[in-house]
């Protein structure tokens, strides 16, 4: 066993894992942060996508101990004082989602890319969670929740071209 020391959520936690847990079970089973999925196990869903140092990571894909002395940030630590994040204001706006499985991983992934794009376009959007599958296929609504949380007065206009054309459509 070794000994690890993470900062989750703000929060120090310390403990002792198996070398070659990865941080998705790490997080679920030794923290009980549950918000975070397992679809795949195997890197190609992102429903395990988390934030390391503000970076999203999926974390079926990173030991635990790879995370000694990080920070990590789940979906649990988005919300803030009561308020949810906006990206997760976006999607409950927006109906970014159906089951709800991939959408903490659909939330992490898109909070991190607008970082490093605060502007995307609808393409960019759909190019950035190319890595998130949504078994419900709800895609439509997760990329429109995106572009609202990047710029809530322009989502209307983004999709709507997308779906009716610049001059809209019935
Ligand atoms: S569970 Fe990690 S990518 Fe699917
Ligand atoms: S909402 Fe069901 S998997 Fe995406």
């Amino acid at each position: 066993m070794t000994r690890v020391a993470v900062t989750v959520n703000g929060e120090q936690r310390e403990a002792e894992v198996e070398p070659r847990q990865l941080l998705v079970y790490f997080l679920r089973e030794g923290l009980g942060l549950t918000g975070t999925n397992v679809g795949c196990d195997t890197s190609s869903c992102g429903s395990c996508t988390v934030h390391v140092d503000d970076e999203a990571v999926k974390s079926c894909t990173m030991l635990a101990v790879q995370a000694d002395g990080r920070r990590v940030t789940t979906i649990e630590g988005m919300a803030a004082g009561g308020q949810l994040h906006p990206m997760q204001e976006a999607f409950r706006r927006n109906h970014g989602l159906q089951c709800g499985y991939c959408t903490p991983g659909m939330v992490m992934a898109a909070t991190s890319y607008l970082e490093e794009n605060a502007s995307p376009s609808e393409t960019e959007v759909r190019q950035a969670l190319e890595g998130n599958l949504c078994r419900c296929t709800g895609y439509q609504n997760i990329v429109k929740a995106v572009l609202d949380a990047a710029s809530p007065e322009r989502v209307g206009r983004a999709i709507g071209d997308a779906v009716n054309g610049p001059e809209g459509g019935a």
